[in-house]
């Protein structure tokens, strides 16, 4: 009877004992996972321990400044996306994104079809930010540098055409008076409309009168150089036929 009763005694001790040691243990468990939260956050620039987060936060700012030198808004091409947003992050496979070229990590993800593809780059996708973080890409470039990232393993897509797709019929004469108007609606009107940088603006004959004296050709090679404050082709990154039909567009509306 006594021993039973000191063994009853001895386990509800011990119960006591083990609820004890595990609330401590539990504080000591909470107390250890702040300090590797915190640690998390200032861990070294290059060390290999960093989270999804931080690497993104650290990229971002990057690609979306130099983006913009590649430019205007709209008119880049896959290539100069992929160079200056995707490459930050697919380049070297970072947080577990496919890597440029990796045809193994691609295949799943080419097998989706372009359009599954196009719709993840523009919403986003798991540790992938929408857009790769570059807000400002239209969806057509975000297109593109899938295109180019696709086709890079094998993939058979074709960029959307920029400034519109359909106008320029394969290997046909680009019509100025609707392709070129719109390439120089969304690409040339930023400076020749108003005249900024010293651009002879838009139907202002006497402005344009001294570039014509050579002709439209003459003045046309020029603008596809570049010249002063004018980049080459005005930054546009379509093909020099395209530009053409846009210098027609603006040189028409100009004499
Ligand atoms: C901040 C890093 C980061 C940047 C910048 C980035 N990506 Fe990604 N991308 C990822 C990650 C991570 C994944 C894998 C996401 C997953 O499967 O959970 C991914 C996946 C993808 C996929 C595959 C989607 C699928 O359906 O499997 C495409 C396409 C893609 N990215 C395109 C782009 C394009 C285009 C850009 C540039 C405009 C870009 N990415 C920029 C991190 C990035
Ligand atoms: C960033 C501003 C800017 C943009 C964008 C721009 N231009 Fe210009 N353009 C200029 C300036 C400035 C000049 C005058 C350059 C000079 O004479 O020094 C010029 C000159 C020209 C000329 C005359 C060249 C000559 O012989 O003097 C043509 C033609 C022309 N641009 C066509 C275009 C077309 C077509 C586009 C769009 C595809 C375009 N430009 C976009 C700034 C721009």
């Amino acid at each position: 009877m006594s021993e039973a009763h000191a063994g009853e005694n001895f386990s509800a001790k011990s119960l006591i004992i083990i609820v004890l040691l595990s609330i401590v243990g539990l504080v000591l468990f909470l107390v250890l996972i702040a300090k590797l939260a915190n640690s998390g956050m200032q861990v070294d620039a290059g060390g290999p321990t960093m989270t999804n987060e931080a690497v993104i936060a650290r990229i971002q700012p990057v690609g979306v400044a130099k983006l913009d030198e590649s430019g205007p808004p709209g008119s880049r091409n896959g290539k100069a996306v992929y160079e200056n947003v995707c490459l930050s992050c697919h380049g070297a496979g970072l947080a577990g994104a496919p890597k440029f070229a990796d045809t193994a990590a691609w295949a799943p993800r080419i097998a989706q079809g372009f359009a599954k593809l196009v719709e993840h780059a523009n919403k986003g996708l798991g540790a992938m930010p929408a857009k790769g973080g570059a807000a400002d890409l239209t969806d057509d470039e975000v297109a593109r540098a899938v295109a180019y990232m696709g086709n890079a393993v094998g993939g058979k897509f074709t960029e959307p055409a920029i400034a519109g797709a359909g106008a320029v019929a394969a290997g046909g004469k680009v019509d100025p008076a609707t392709k070129g108007k719109e390439i120089y609606s969304s690409v040339c009107m930023a400076c020749h409309d108003a005249g900024v940088a010293g651009a002879p603006k838009i139907g202002d004959k006497a402005a344009w009168a001294p570039r014509l004296k050579d002709g439209s050709e003459a003045a046309i090679k020029i603008a596809t150089a570049g010249k002063g404050a004018m980049p080459a082709k005005g930054g546009y990154s379509g093909s020099d036929e395209e530009f053409h039909a846009a210098a027609e567009y603006l040189i028409n509306a100009s004499k």
